[in-house]
Parts: C-alpha cells; sequence; structure tokens
C-alpha cells in the first residue's frame, strides 16, 4: 500500500480480525463503529486532503477503558490513531492506512472545578467551547480560544500544544496545565493529574505529552488553570497603510496599553477579500492593505477606556492606523473577531489550501508572503498572510483550483529554507502530524531528533501509537 501523495510504506502492523472486533465488543460494548458511512467523517481531516482506510472506530468513555483497548493492541501489534475533534491541520487526526481509530467524544465529563483557585480537572474529549461556557459560568475563563472551538477537544489540543488566539496574554499550555492523565502504549495508566501550580518533583513528564500528537500516549484527563473572566473586554480593528505600520502599532499597543493587551492579531487584504467574497463578512473599516486586532481584557472598563482611547488618538495622528472601528459590547466583539478567527474557513472554500504555519523574527515575518507572491506569479489564486503576530506566529496560504505537484515543488522547501534561514520554527502551532513529519530537520539539530526518537521507542517500543506521524518514518 502507497498513500498517493505522500510516498509511505504500511509498516508489519497486523490487521484488525473478527475475533480482534469481538475483545473490543467487550471492553467497549456497542461502541465499536465498523459502518463504512459512519467512519468516512473520521478517516477524512479537516482540510479534506488527507483519507485513512481505517475500519474500525472505538469509542471509550473511561481511561480504563482506554487502557484495555491499548493493552489489547500492543499485544496483538494493532496500530492506534486517537482521535479528538479532528479539527487538525497537519493530517495528525486521521489513519495513513488502517488504524484503529481511537475517538475521545465519550469522554467528556467534567470531573471537578475549584471555584477559588479557577483549577478545572475534566476528561480529555471535553470540547473547548463548552469547557469555556461551564467556566464562564463561574466567572473564569479557559486560558485558550481558536477557531475549531466548536469541535476541537481539550485532549486534542494538549496533543497539539494548541496556540490560538489567548496566547499573548495566557501563554502556552506547557504553562497552564498542571496535571495530566495518560495511557501509554502498553496500557498502563500514568496518573499525574495533580492539581498543584508548583511540584518540583523530578522530572515534570506531562510535558512529553503535551504536543505530543499522540505518538507517545493517550491524553485521557487534564488539570488546567483558567484565568479570571475579565470584567472589561474591548476591541479594536484596525486598518494600517502598510506592514511598518503594523509593527510599529505593535511596538505603541505593548507600550502604551501594557498588561490589558490581550491579543494581537493580524490580516492582509487578500484575507479581507476571502472572507468577503466566500463568507459574505463586510470589513466594518476602509480598505487597507493591514488589518489588525486589538483586544484589551482588564478588570476596569473606565481604566481600560481611558488607555484605549489616548493609543487609538495616537496611532491614528501618526498616520499608523488609517481607520478604525471599536466594540465594547458582546455582539460587535464577536463579530469582528469573526473577521480574523474564520480566514480558515474561506480559504477552505476558495480552493486547495497549502497551508503554512511559521514563527519568524517578527520583523521579516511578511516577507516571506512578499517573496512567495513574486515567486508564484499567477500559478496561485491567493497567496495570504495572517496570524498570531504578537506571538511572532506566520499562517502563511496559498490557494489554487486544485492540488498541483508542480505548485508544491514551487512551495517547498522554499518555504522550509526560507523559514530556516531566520531560525524560525516550520511548525509555530498547529504540530507536525503526517504532512510535516520530514521537515522537522529544518528547525532541530540530528541529535535532538535522536533523542526523540528514543523518547519513542522507550514509550512505544512498537510503535503502534500513531505511525507514521510526528517523527520522520524510519525505512
Ligand atoms: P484532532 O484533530 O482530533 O487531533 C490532533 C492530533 O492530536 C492528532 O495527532 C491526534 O492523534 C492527537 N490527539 C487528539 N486527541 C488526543 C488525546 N486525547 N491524546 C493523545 N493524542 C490526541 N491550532 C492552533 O494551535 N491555533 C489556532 O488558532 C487554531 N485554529 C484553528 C482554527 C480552525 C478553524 C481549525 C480547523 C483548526 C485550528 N487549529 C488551531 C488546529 C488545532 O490543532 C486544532 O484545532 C486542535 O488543537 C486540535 O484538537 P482536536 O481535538 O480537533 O484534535
Ligand atoms: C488560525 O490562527 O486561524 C488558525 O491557526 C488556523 C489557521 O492557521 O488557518
Ligand atoms: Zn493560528
Amino acid at each position: 500500500l502507497t498513500c498517493e501523495r505522500y510516498p509511505v510504506r504500511r509498516l508489519p502492523f497486523s490487521t484488525v480480525s473478527e475475533e480482534d472486533l469481538a475483545a473490543f465488543e467487550h471492553i467497549v460494548p456497542r461502541r465499536v463503529i465498523t459502518d463504512p458511512e459512519e467512519l468516512e467523517a473520521s478517516n477524512v481531516d479537516w482540510l479534506r486532503t488527507m483519507r485513512g482506510c481505517s475500519k474500525v472506530l472505538l469509542k471509550p468513555r473511561t481511561s480504563e477503558e482506554v487502557s484495555h483497548i491499548l493493552r489489547y493492541c500492543h499485544e496483538k501489534n494493532l496500530a492506534v490513531n486517537t482521535q479528538g475533534g479532528n479539527t487538525g491541520l497537519v493530517g495528525g487526526s486521521v489513519p495513513v492506512f488502517d488504524e484503529i481509530i481511537l475517538s475521545t467524544a465519550l469522554m467528556n465529563q467534567i470531573i471537578s472545578f475549584q471555584d477559588i483557585s479557577g483549577i478545572l480537572v475534566c476528561q480529555a474529549g471535553c470540547i473547548l467551547e463548552e469547557l469555556n461556557r461551564y467556566v464562564e459560568e463561574r466567572d473564569f475563563i479557559m486560558p485558550l480560544d481558536l477557531g475549531a472551538k466548536g469541535s476541537c477537544h481539550i485532549g486534542g489540543n494538549l496533543a497539539t500544544n494548541a496556540g490560538g488566539l489567548r496566547f499573548l496574554r495566557y501563554g502556552s499550555l506547557r504553562g497552564t496545565v498542571l496535571g495530566l492523565e495518560v495511557v501509554l502504549a502498553d496500557g498502563t495508566i500514568l496518573n499525574c493529574l495533580t492539581s498543584l501550580r508548583k511540584d518540583n518533583t523530578g522530572y515534570d513528564l506531562k510535558q512529553l505529552f503535551i504536543g505530543s500528537e499522540g505518538t507517545l500516549g493517550v491524553i485521557t484527563a487534564v488539570s488546567i488553570l483558567c484565568p479570571p473572566k475579565p470584567r472589561a473586554v474591548n476591541v479594536a480593528f484596525l486598518g494600517c497603510p502598510g506592514f511598518a505600520e503594523v509593527l510599529q502599532t505593535f511596538s505603541t499597543c505593548k507600550r502604551m496599553l501594557g498588561e490589558i493587551l490581550s491579543a494581537y492579531e493580524f490580516m492582509d487584504a487578500e484575507c479581507m477579500q476571502l472572507v468577503r467574497q466566500h463568507l459574505h463578512l463586510t470589513s466594518p473599516v476602509q480598505e487597507s492593505p493591514f488589518y489588525v486586532l486589538v483586544e484589551t481584557s482588564g478588570s476596569r472598563m473606565e481604566h481600560d477606556d481611558e488607555k484605549l482611547s489616548s493609543f487609538l488618538e495616537h496611532a491614528s495622528s501618526s498616520g499608523l492606523v488609517t481607520d478604525g472601528t471599536l466594540a465594547t459590547d458582546q455582539r460587535k466583539i464577536k463579530m469582528l473577531w469573526a473577521l480574523r478567527e474564520r480566514i480558515t474557513e474561506a480559504l477552505g472554500r476558495d480552493g486547495y489550501v497549502y497551508k503554512y504555519d511559521v514563527s519568524l523574527p517578527v520583523d521579516r515575518l511578511y516577507d516571506l508572503v512578499t517573496d512567495l507572491r513574486a515567486r508564484l506569479g499567477s500559478k496561485a489564486k491567493h497567496v495570504v498572510g495572517y496570524g498570531h503576530l504578537g506571538d511572532g506566529n506566520l499562517h502563511l496560504n496559498v490557494t489554487a483550483e486544485a492540488f498541483s505537484q508542480s505548485l508544491l515543488g514551487d512551495l517547498e522547501p522554499y518555504v522550509y529554507e526560507w523559514t530556516a534561514g531566520q531560525r524560525g520554527s516550520v511548525s509555530a502551532e498547529h504540530g507536525v502530524g503526517f504532512k510535516k513529519q520530514s521537515v522537522l530537520g529544518y528547525s532541530k539539530p540530528p541529535e535532538a531528533l535522536q533523542l526523540m526518537q528514543q523518547l519513542k521507542a522507550l514509550l512505544d517500543p512498537q510503535g503502534i501509537l500513531n505511525p507514521y506521524k510526528t517523527l520522520p518514518t524510519r525505512a
């Protein structure tokens, strides 16, 4: 078997037999899915660029069930692909061949919430938006937010170490996750589900699993620190005449808004054109080469208003910003955020999407987009840049009517070499999955890759967990 666009060979795992199905039925009664129609959605990724051919989907409810499944698969040499909300963008969430899909969809229970500390403990299959609603009712918010919130699972967020829209303020999940429960490849339940802010007892094992994309273990539960819900939230959506002004506005924001700055996102004019054309969203400001979304979150509205007004006054009088609009009510805030959050969706409707997610020195961030536009000319439909500017994270996306090997050849390794030339990261926040495993070397030295392979071999000696993903596949 060879996967069409990305040549790989199926490793010698067993194939699922009738006997295996009977064993699974025993472990998770009536939650063994083999109906091809039902399996279709789990075999295809969100971007619809990858398709596996798994014949079985398992839906455990408890960590013990996950443990039984993995112990069995380990014994029988059956490969397993853990799946959360299947919103991953690097082909990690769907099988490459016939791996068993282990879904966390039914592992959606909240275990506890501490009102004073804001510590939430829940199962890995809880949907991010639902968790946010739950904690908001208790005057807290989740420390992360992303466009896929309505479908992605907290376990999937951790497995990919998702960044998203609140990263600038609340930082990486590596800081806000306090504990994890993980089931290892052989079925061992590793209970590190503590809720302590400080705990220096040996190696911080949970960090190994955060961002490991289901290749080292299955995350079954999480303990996470939620920040208090800000009393005052403002969003300004601004038009900038050039990228230099986008950068200058960012510096000004940091200086003038200080601790209340909670997001600084940018998008270019082509992104705006795409959300207008495909989603019928209209720009609330005059047409500009660039747009930025500035969010403030604080504890006193008058204080924040004052700071924001003087920032806006300065930005417009100095020509950094040519037009802008401000939102303080929930409805308009949502509307402004949608312009930025829904770019991914608009791109998907534009055609085949070549997706790059890189970290770069912020002053060179947009040069890659400009270079690529010149390099591709009319070969691409759109070359767009948007992303989490405040975190130095560019989303570079190229669309075309259909997939073309020749266009791919123009993009790669060019984009990766360009990024490596700036000592950037070839995957800022989406992970490696299936699509990026061969390019890890652009951002990591051989010694680091070797140590990763050794860790993988230690934790999953048979390589049954998410094979063909994350690490370069060895022949
Ligand atoms: P899946 O897609 O199901 O899986 C992703 C990976 O994690 C796979 O390798 C899978 O095997 C593994 N996995 C899933 N659950 C577990 C588990 N319990 N244990 C072990 N491994 C597991 N990402 C960002 O970083 N920032 C963004 O702003 C952002 N915005 C997005 C917006 C849209 C519209 C979309 C479609 C995606 C976006 N993403 C973003 C991609 C992001 O990776 C995911 O949305 C999210 O983190 C994945 O969660 P999921 O539950 O869908 O995981
Ligand atoms: C975003 O920031 O919108 C997400 O990471 C998704 C994407 O890159 O398209
Ligand atoms: Zn992003």
